[in-house]
C-alpha cells in the first residue's frame, strides 16, 4: 500500500494539522510505503514572503520528524524538488473541466476571504491531483476539508483513464471523522489562514497566552456552561484522556467553575501531550545538515517513483 499526503508551509504546524493529518500519517508509516511532502508550490498561491516560505518549509520538516515521522520508513520531501510535478499538472489540466474547479469550496472560500483570484488559486486542485497521481498513491490521509480535492483527483484520473487507457490508480482519501475540524482560538476551524492557530511547539508563556485568549461566552462562573460549540472542549477532546475529558464536560454542565480554570487544564494537557516530542524536536533542530539530508534523500526516492509514472502517462498521451 502506498500512502501520500502533503501540508502547505503557509505557517507553522498547529493542533488542527496534527490531529487532522500528521498523526494518521505517522501511524500509517507502519502500514505501507509512505510519502509526505511540504507543499511549497501550493503555498506560493498565498505566501508572498520568500523568507517565511523557506523558514516554514524547514520548520514543518522538523516538526514532522519530532512528531515521529521516521525517515527510514517514510519519504519526506519538498514538493518543488520533484521536477515533473508541474509538468504532470499541466497535462492533467488539459482534461480538467472548468466546472469541476469552479465548484471547489476552498477556491470559493479563499475568494470570499478577499484573496485575489489567480490562475494558481483556481488550478490548485489540479496540482494536488498531480501530487497524488504521480506516486500511484493508494491512500491519502487528510482532514475533512480536503475531501472535495480528493474527489477532483479521482475525477481527473478517471478522465485520463477513459481517454488513454488505464494510466492511473484511483486513490482513496482517509479521513478521521472524529477530527472533522479542530476548532481554533475563535471557535472557527483552526487554520493558518484564519490567524486562530495553536502551534504544536510554542514555548510555555506564548502557549499559555494563546490558550487564555480562546474566545468564550459570558456565562457567569456559577452557571452551567454550554458544551456545544465550545472551542476549549473541542481541543481538549484530542489531548486529554477519556476520563479527564468526561470530567471537564461534567464540570461545564455543573457550573461553579470559570473558563479560566478550564483553560488552565487545557494548557496542562497540551503541554504534557507534546512534551516528549518537544524534547525530540530540540535535538533535531540543532542539526541543520541532518534535516537537509533527509529532505534531499526523500526527494531522490520520490522522484524515482514519480518518473516511471510520468513516462507511462507521456507515452499514453503521445508525448514520449
Ligand atoms: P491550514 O488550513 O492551516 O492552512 P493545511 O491546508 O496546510 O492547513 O492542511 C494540512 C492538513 O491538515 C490537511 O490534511 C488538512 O485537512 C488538515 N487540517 C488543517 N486544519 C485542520 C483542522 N482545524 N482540523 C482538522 N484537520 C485540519
Ligand atoms: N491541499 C492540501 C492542504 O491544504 C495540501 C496538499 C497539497 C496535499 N498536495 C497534496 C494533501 C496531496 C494531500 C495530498 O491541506
Amino acid at each position: 500500500m502506498r500512502i501520500l499526503s502533503g501540508i502547505q508551509p503557509t505557517g507553522l504546524p498547529h493542533l488542527g494539522n496534527y490531529f487532522g493529518m500528521m498523526k494518521s500519517a505517522i501511524e500509517l508509516q507502519e502500514k505501507g510505503e509512505s510519502f509526505y511532502f511540504i507543499a511549497d508550490l501550493h503555498a506560493l498561491t498565498t505566501v508572498r514572503d520568500p523568507v517565511a516560505l523557506r523558514h516554514n518549509s524547514r520548520e514543518i520538516a522538523i516538526d514532522f520528524l519530532a512528531c515521529g515521522l521516521d525517515p527510514q520508513k517514510s519519504c519526506l520531501f519538498r514538493q518543488s524538488d520533484i521536477a515533473c510535478i508541474p509538468e504532470l499538472s499541466w497535462i492533467l489540466s488539459t482534461v480538467t473541466p472548468m466546472g469541476l474547479l469552479e465548484r471547489c469550496h476552498s477556491y470559493k472560500d479563499k475568494l470570499a476571504k478577499g484573496l485575489q483570484a489567480s490562475l494558481g488559486l483556481f488550478s490548485y486542485p489540479v496540482l494536488m491531483a498531480a501530487d497524488i497521481l504521480a506516486y500511484d498513491s493508494d491512500v491519502v490521509p487528510v482532514g475533512k476539508d480536503q475531501k472535495q480535492h480528493l474527489e477532483v483527483t479521482r475525477d481527473i484520473a478517471v478522465k485520463i483513464n477513459e481517454l488513454y487507457g488505464d494510466v492511473f490508480k484511483l486513490p482513496e482519501p482517509l479521513i478521521r471523522e472524529e477530527s472533522a475540524a479542530l476548532p481554533g482560538t475563535d471557535g472557527a476551524k483552526m487554520s493558518k489562514s484564519y490567524g486562530n492557530t495553536i502551534e504544536l511547539f510554542l514555548e510555555e508563556a506564548p502557549l499559555k497566552k494563546k490558550i487564555m485568549g480562546i474566545q468564550t461566552d459570558s456565562t457567569p462562573v456559577e452557571s452551567p456552561k454550554p458544551i456545544e460549540g465550545s472551542a476549549i472542549l473541542g481541543i481538549y477532546r484530542h489531548v486529554a484522556s477519556p476520563t479527564d475529558y468526561a470530567a471537564m464536560e461534567a464540570d461545564f454542565l455543573a457550573g461553579g467553575k470559570g473558563y479560566g480554570d478550564f483553560k488552565k487544564r487545557l494548557f496542562s494537557a497540551i503541554w504534557e501531550y507534546f512534551a516528549p516530542m518537544r524534547e525530540k524536536r530540540k535535538s533535531i533542530a540543532a542539526d541543520h545538515a541532518v534535516v537537509d539530508r533527509i529532505l534531499h534523500d526523500g526527494a531522490e526516492r520520490a522522484e524515482a517513483i514519480a518518473q516511471p509514472v510520468m513516462n507511462r502517462l507521456k507515452k499514453a498521451v503521445g508525448l514520449a
